[in-house]
């Protein structure tokens, strides 16, 4: 029993206080890093009043981490959100050095050169990014990576890291640095072995422990355990005085940042691939983790030149170490269907340890696989992991296959809803013909709506959409914006109650409840490359998306136009195919899909997209087409710059055509555009407009 607030001595205050503070801390750490609760929401708002209840008779004994501080900050959403000025992007993949020499040679035609072209060769720290921002030389902000255009803000656990300079002398006015934070791999069997000790949950790698730590909303965990750093990259800054990343590197020194001192300048293909094999000899010896090295253009002028793809550059790309390798056995094949009813077979395996990870599936592909491999339940096999990669299996050792074994049947029918599984001809996979009646596939797409590059909504998980579905609360995406709505009925005695009342279901309060509710109404407005990946149409990613949204501006337009099956103005896009805009064509002609657009529609705007970067260019929103050869740059690069300014690049002259470019030899097309009395501009005319 508790005693009276009015009865206790102020030397019980303080000890009950520090009891609470500690309690509190825990209930607050499994609810929001740990997504696992342990206390119910009248439990926690016990404590919590408690806790204010005492500090108010006895305001001197307020702790400095006292939770009425905390918790307004910590509630609110955790972390604030940061844009970055520069995005920050990511690597393109690469795994054998005839990749690697594609890559160059891509580069080489690009600029059209022949010459040998230096490189940066770093490696590639296994951590996760980082941008500390310096005004006048005072580091005021940090944030991480997040989904490249908006990261999180994290100023205050940055400043924890020691090896981070807080001031840097002789620094342009503005001043991004970005590189990686990493866990060494000594602090982290530091950390799991005193968290195994205090029966904690342990983390699986450093670079879990690294990000586990780093995002912690107090930044009093993250000084706890040890972070390091190396630097890499610039983001916004001021002034530029280096011109290759070599000097860069100096100059970062020369600002007390941690530069990976095994960073190498290869001259050709040959240094690259010998510093490659060197750092995978003693790769194991390194006291980080590295999962393969980067290389980058030296030359800034040349990577200001080969500017950016959608999401990587084009003067960078990551080289990976091959994947790592450990035997196990197969306990058992499961059929999973996916949002497209793809049948996907997948491993159970004897959990194993690969490389760090404790590995429990794999992935098997298809049907053909297995039948190419013989892979069969009960088979000792080798499976790899490579990155984040989900691991698979590379071979079965026929010698530890036991006597009773049989072929793996792969099923003919839906295992999820009974529908027939049909194979098309030139289609390895195997697809469920249940369409959005079958629950996986209904389920999968929801997943895939609520994903990180659709509509975001972290607080609707996987698991959440699955118990909705099956307590038929949640059906279709559209479903998603009525739930708060539908949630709560009448509650007097005269009217039935019809609500859906998910706060009284297990394991929700009404807390969650409304927490659920606010990230879903946070999503209300949507940009419209957003909303087109989050459709899922086949063979529509987040480039063909952006693309969509690039040239219709308007979903309206971009869904008349489809449901018209007017597609001129779709194929003349450079980067849509024929048989994407079949497929994006026929998904609008699914009368099931236009409801739930329709329904959608009512419930949420979609923002029109004007590209806000460049709309001063005078090629901004203007669609060009180039024919001929030209001579100044290449084709590539003269469609890299005009896109960076604004423009949409077409593959043929039609009447939505702007500007027509031609170089040597143009052809049909240059006739065309005289006919249609569209503006034909040569080289030189072309490079005056964009500059
Ligand atoms: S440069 C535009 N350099 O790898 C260039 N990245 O897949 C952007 N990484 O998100 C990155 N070591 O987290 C660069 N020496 C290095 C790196 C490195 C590790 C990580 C980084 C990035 C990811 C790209």
């Amino acid at each position: 029993m508790m005693k009276d607030i009015k009865d206790i001595t102020i030397e019980e205050a303080r000890i009950e206080l520090e009891y609470l503070a500690t309690e509190i801390a825990k209930a607050d750490s499994a609810y929001y890093q740990h997504d696992a609760p342990y206390l119910n929401d009248a439990e926690y708002d016990r404590l919590k009043h408690r806790n204010s209840d005492i500090e108010a008779r006895f305001p001197q004994l307020i702790r400095a981490d006292s939770p009425s501080k905390r918790v307004g900050a910590t509630v609110k959403s955790g972390f604030s959100k940061i844009t970055h000025r520069f995005p920050m992007l990511s690597l393109g993949d690469v795994f054998s050095i005839t990749e690697v020499e594609d890559f160059i040679r891509g580069i080489k035609r690009f600029l059209n050169t022949s010459e040998d072209i230096a490189f940066m060769s770093e490696p590639k720290i296994d951590g996760l990014s980082f941008s500390a921002r310096y005004e006048n030389g005072i580091f005021t902000q940090g944030a991480t990576r997040g989904d490249g255009t908006t990261g999180e803000d994290i100023t205050e656990n940055l400043k924890t890291i020691y090896q981070l300079p807080q001031k840097v002398e002789n620094a342009p006015e503005i001043l991004e640095i970005r590189g990686e934070v990493y866990m060494s791999k000594a602090d982290f069997f530091d950390l799991n072995e005193r968290y195994e000790k205090e029966g904690k949950k342990t983390f699986a790698n450093p670079r879990n422990a690294a990000a586990g730590s780093l995002r912690q909303l107090d930044p009093q965990i993250t000084a706890e355990r040890k972070l390091s750093l190396f630097a890499y990259t610039w983001g916004e800054v001021s002034e530029k005085p280096w011109q290759t990343q070599e000097e860069f590197f100096q100059y970062l020194k020369n600002w007390n940042f941690p530069v990976n001192p095994l960073n190498t300048l290869c001259h050709n293909l040959t240094m690259l691939e010998k510093n490659f094999n060197q750092l995978m000899e003693i790769r194991a010896s390194l006291p980080y983790d590295i999962d393969g090295m980067v290389y980058k253009v030296n030359s800034i002028s040349l990577q200001e030149r080969l500017g950016f793809l959608t999401r990587t550059p084009r003067w960078a790309i990551a080289h990976k170490f091959p994947a790592e390798q450990a035997l196990t056995t197969i306990k058992n094949i499961r059929i999973q269907v996916g949002r497209t009813g793809a049948l996907t077979p997948v491993a159970d395996l004897e959990p194993i340890n690969v490389g760090g990870v404790i590995v429990s599936h794999a992935t098997l592909h298809n049907e053909d696989e297995i039948k190419r491999k013989d892979i069969r339940i009960g088979d000792t096999v080798i499976v790899q992991r490579a990155g984040d990669v989900i691991p698979q299996i590379v071979q079965v050792i026929r010698e530890k296959r036991p006597a009773n074994s049989s072929e793996f049947i792969f099923p003919h029918f839906c295992p999820q809803c009974g529908a027939h599984a049909i194979k098309e001809d030139d289609e390895a996979v195997r697809r469920c013909t249940g369409g959005l009646s079958c629950p996986a596939q209904a389920i999968e797409h929801i997943i895939h709506f609520v994903s990180r590059d659709a509509f975001d909504i972290a607080g609707l998980g996987n698991k959440i959409i699955e118990d909705f579905y099956h307590d038929d609360i949640l059906h279709t995406p559209a479903d998603i914006f009525t739930l708060e709505k539908r949630n709560y009925g009448g509650d007097d005695l005269f009217s039935a109650d019809i609500g859906l009342h998910i706060e009284r279901k297990e394991g929700w309060g009404k807390k969650s409840v409304e927490n659920l509710f606010n990230a879903i109404n946070a999503k209300r407005i949507i940009s419209l490359p957003r909303f087109i990946y989050a459709l899922g149409i086949r063979q529509t990613g987040t480039a063909t998306s952006l693309l969509i949204a690039q040239n219709y501006g308007n979903f309206k337009h971009f869904m008349n136009d489809m449901i018209n099956k007017e597609t001129a103005k779709l194929v003349a896009i450079d980067g849509i195919g024929s048989s994407m805009a079949t497929d994006i064509v026929e998904f609008f002609q699914e009368p099931h899909n236009i409801d739930i657009i329709n329904k959608l529609l009512n419930e949420i705007e979609i923002e029109d997209y004007v590209d806000s970067t460049n709309y001063n260019s005078p090629i901004a929103g203007k669609t060009i087409v180039f024919t001929g050869t030209l001579e100044k740059m290449t084709r590539s690069e003269a469609k890299a710059k005009a896109q960076n300014l604004g423009a949409k690049v077409a593959g043929s002259v039609s009447s939505h055509t702007d500007f027509v470019i031609i170089g040597a030899d143009a052809g049909s097309k240059a006739t065309k555009a005289k006919d249609l009395g569209i503006t034909i501009l040569n080289e030189d005319e072309f490079i005056a407009l964009m500059q």
